[in-house]
């Protein structure tokens, strides 16, 4: 529910900001995150779990989407914790001043000096691998200390997305396989300074259908009993995140809260099968909460047409802010800020600005006629953009900007060329001047 309309300039309005004026004020390309948009989905996914969850539940905001100090404190003041993937998403949700017991430290390859870390910070460590495993109990056994912990588990479920996106299948470098777990739980119970919380699995990103996560739920607390077994009383179980969004008109993915239902009625209902008490049910979305929450606006440059084939529209931005298309084919759709009720009269190619043929930002993007300078948006920017961008072409990063009733705040400084070489070193005797 973007809160974006045409104004009285016929400009596109987001957040009640004038697109074309921030553009002038903050520069282009700029990512324009809209904060209403983002507390929305942050509340509808805790008013379902209030409403089809009858025991204690926890959103966890994965930040892997998009990890900075503004979005950390948004979705940590609506009451969500945090998914942090590596020691420099945990230091950006402390510096946000996220507690560390509402962080949940996942990752399939963690160093020690990130494990030391997130000990010495004291959030919960999701475990991936028996590597880590080792290393925990390891770096524990000279202290009293306990860790609070979640088994990361391959689950064996197969869902449709694209292929790199996909984590709950066998074939897949995340989590313990099933026939692994039991030694695990066995494991665990010899070493108290391990606090098994409880278990998480995460099947996929961007997944339209709901029966994965139904069969899932009902796979994970078929584990609960399993370590009961083990003298472990498991209270947590962590179900991923994976919902996916509208990219296009052609995108028809659950509601957040149709998700949030199935979820809950598949745990409530494998507890009764299993007759256990209901855990405390965590998820971890990512791209439905701060996916439509942004888009980014860019300024068109140079057109070429090349006859009977395709007409290109450069604009200033690509693949170093957004590299879905080029990784995944990812389709998004283009708006034309600038004149937003000029017919769609032409079908055009969005070119990145990078030296590379595949820089294409949109194969097919329905608009009007545009000139150079007119200034266009993409949509559904706010997930795995900022957060995979790169300075390839050593193009600096684009500027973010907090949008809300009226107001604009900046969240992300622009990239200067300074900074582009501000951890370059040039060894004295190769000095030119
Ligand atoms: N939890 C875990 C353990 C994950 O690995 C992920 C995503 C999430 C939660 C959040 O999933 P979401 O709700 O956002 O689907 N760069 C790719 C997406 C990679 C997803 C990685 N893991 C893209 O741009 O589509």
């Amino acid at each position: 529910p973007l809160t974006a309309q045409a104004n009285d300039q016929d400009h596109l309005a987001v957040g009640g900001c004038d697109v074309v004026e921030l553009v002038q004020q903050f520069g282009s390309p700029l990512y324009i995150l809209d904060e209403q948009t983002l507390r929305t989905a942050c509340r509808q996914y805790r008013q379902a779990f209030a409403q089809y969850y009858p025991g204690e539940a926890l959103v966890l905001y994965a930040s892997k989407a998009w990890s900075c100090l503004a979005i950390c404190a948004i979705v940590a003041s609506e009451e969500l914790g945090l998914d942090v993937v590596s020691g420099g998403e945990l230091y950006t949700a402390l510096q946000a001043g996220v507690a560390a017991e509402q962080i949940y430290f996942h990752g399939n390859n963690k160093s020690i000096t990130e494990l030391k870390f997130a000990i010495e910070a004291g959030c919960r460590l999701v475990v991936d691998n028996w590597l880590e495993l080792e290393s925990l109990a390891r770096l524990l056994a000279a202290g009293d200390r306990r860790v609070p912990i979640l088994l990361r588990l391959t689950p064996g479920i197969e869902c449709h997305t694209h292929e790199y996106i996909r984590t709950g299948h066998l074939d897949s470098k995340f989590g313990f396989d099933p026939d692994q777990v039991e030694r695990v739980f066995a494991f665990i119970s010899e070493h108290p300074a391990l606090d098994c919380l409880g278990i998480h699995a995460h099947i996929g990103s961007q997944i339209f259908e709901l029966q994965p996560h139904t069969d899932l739920t009902s796979v994970m607390v078929q584990w609960f009993s399993k370590a009961a077994e083990y003298g472990l009383s498991l209270r947590e179980l962590d179900l991923g995140g994976g919902l996916g969004i509208c990219y296009t008109e052609a995108d028809d993915p659950p509601s957040i809260e149709a998700w949030v239902k199935t979820l809950c009625q598949g745990v409530v209902q494998a507890c009764e099968t299993q007759q256990i008490p209901l855990p405390r049910l965590l998820c971890e979305p990512g791209r439905s909460l701060v996916g439509t929450a942004c888009v980014t606006a860019y300024t068109v440059g140079s057109q070429k047409q090349v006859p009977e084939i395709r007409h290109y529209v450069a604009v200033d931005g690509g693949m170093s802010d957004n590299p879905r298309p080029i990784t995944y084919q990812s389709v998004y759709r283009a708006i034309a800020a600038s004149r937003m009720s000029a017919p769609l009269s032409e079908t055009v190619a969005i070119a990145g600005k990078h030296c590379e043929s595949g820089d294409i930002v949109i194969y097919q993007a329905q608009l009007p006629s545009l000139e150079a300078g007119d200034v266009i948006v993409i949509p559904g920017t706010g997930a795995y953009n900022y957060s995979m961008a790169s300075n390839y072409n050593r193009v600096p990063r684009p500027a973010a900007v907090l949008v809300s009733e009226g107001e604009a705040q900046l969240i992300l400084r622009r990239e200067t060329y300074q900074d582009l070489i501000r951890q370059d070193c040039l060894p004295e005797a190769l000095k030119l001047v």
